[in-house]
This record gives structure tokens, C-alpha cells and sequence, in this order.
């Protein structure tokens, strides 16, 4: 059983540096990256936890792959997996769906009986809505590097650790 798989969708372009900067801050050889476009169904379910990226796209929609994926992601047994999900979104330009993505990775990965960690708060993000928030937490990191980009390094660094606390060790 391999340890931790950071899944990301490598044709967006800021989620796969986001995802590489996770993977640099973990520090650890051990997490590893893979592009879902590249991913087969059952390599999820290889790895002990799971840390999945999106970016939000099309007004509250997953981009492709991540979007053409939800059926198989559903049908997979993730029973006693942690998965950590974070997102990338803009809340100045798209303030009613903002970091929509993390809401619908997380039905998907719920529905195959995994836990979701790594929630946080919604403090310093002016949104008007999200599906990614739940009763007042955001059910994973949201990432806003279109409008508050100076916010970015110290969030997953803050991220990384929380993850850490919640069980997520490469060691
Ligand atoms: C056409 C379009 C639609 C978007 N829709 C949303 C959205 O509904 N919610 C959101 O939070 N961000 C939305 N965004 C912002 C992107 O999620 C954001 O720019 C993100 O950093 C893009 O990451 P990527 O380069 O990995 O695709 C949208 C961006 C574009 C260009």
C-alpha cells in the first residue's frame, strides 16, 4: 500500500503548480503526484489517503477530467481513506460559486465512503456563495491566486500542517 496520492488535474495550469508546491511543502518524497488525466480508475485506490486539487471552471462546474471522472470516482471503495481536497477559484469575478469544485470532489469521494479532512475557515475570502461551504466551513483549502495571491504560500503551509495533525504522514 502506497502512502499518499496528491491526484490533480494537469491541464489546469494554476492547480498543477498549486499541487507541486503541496507536494514541496509535505517535504516528503513519499507523497505522490499524479495527473488525472493519467490516473486509472483503481489507483485510488492504492494509496492509504488521498489529497485531490480542481480548479472551479464554467460557473460552478469541475474542469475535464476531474468532470468526466465523478461516475468512476463513485463506484470505487475508498472505505477508511482520508482525502483532503483543495480548490482553486476566484472570489472577486465569480463570487456566487466560489471554489465550487471542493463541494462536488467531495460528494464524489464521500459516496465511495471516504472521510473528507483538511476542512477550513472561510475567513479572509469575500465570497456571496459557495457549495463548498457547510454549516460555516469550507470543506477543503480554497486557493484564490487570480485575487489574493500574497495569501497563497501561507495557506498551504497552514494546510500542510493541519493535514499532518489529521493523519497525514508519509513517514
Ligand atoms: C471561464 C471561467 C470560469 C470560471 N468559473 C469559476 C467559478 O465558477 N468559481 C470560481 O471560484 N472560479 C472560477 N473561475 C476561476 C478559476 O477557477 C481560477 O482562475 C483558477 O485559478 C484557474 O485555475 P487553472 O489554471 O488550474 O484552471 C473561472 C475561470 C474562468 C476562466
Amino acid at each position: 500500500m502506497k502512502k499518499i496520492g496528491l491526484f490533480y488535474g494537469a491541464n489546469t495550469v494554476k492547480t498543477a503548480a498549486i499541487a507541486k508546491k503541496i507536494q514541496e511543502v509535505f517535504g516528503d518524497s513519499k507523497t505522490d503526484l499524479v495527473p488525472v488525466e493519467h490516473a486509472w480508475e483503481k489507483e485510488f485506490e492504492q494509496y492509504d489517503h488521498l489529497i485531490v486539487g480542481t480548479a472551479t471552471w464554467f460557473d460552478g462546474e469541475l474542469p475535464t477530467y476531474w468532470d468526466e471522472m465523478i461516475p468512476e470516482l463513485k463506484s470505487l471503495n475508498l472505505k477508511g481513506k482520508k482525502v483532503a481536497i483543495f480548490g482553486l477559484g476566484d472570489q472577486v469575478n465569480y463570487p456566487d460559486n466560489f471554489v465550487d469544485g471542493i463541494a462536488l470532489l467531495a460528494e464524489a469521494f464521500e459516496f465511495a465512503g471516504a472521510s473528507i479532512v483538511g476542512l477550513t475557515s472561510p475567513e479572509g475570502y469575500t465570497f456571496a456563495q459557495s457549495r463548498a461551504l457547510k454549516e460555516g466551513t469550507l470543506l477543503g483549502l480554497a486557493i484564490d491566486d487570480d485575487t489574493q495571491p500574497d495569501k497563497t504560500d501561507e495557506r498551504i503551509k497552514n494546510w500542510v500542517s493541519q493535514l499532518k495533525k489529521e493523519g497525514f504522514s508519509a513517514k
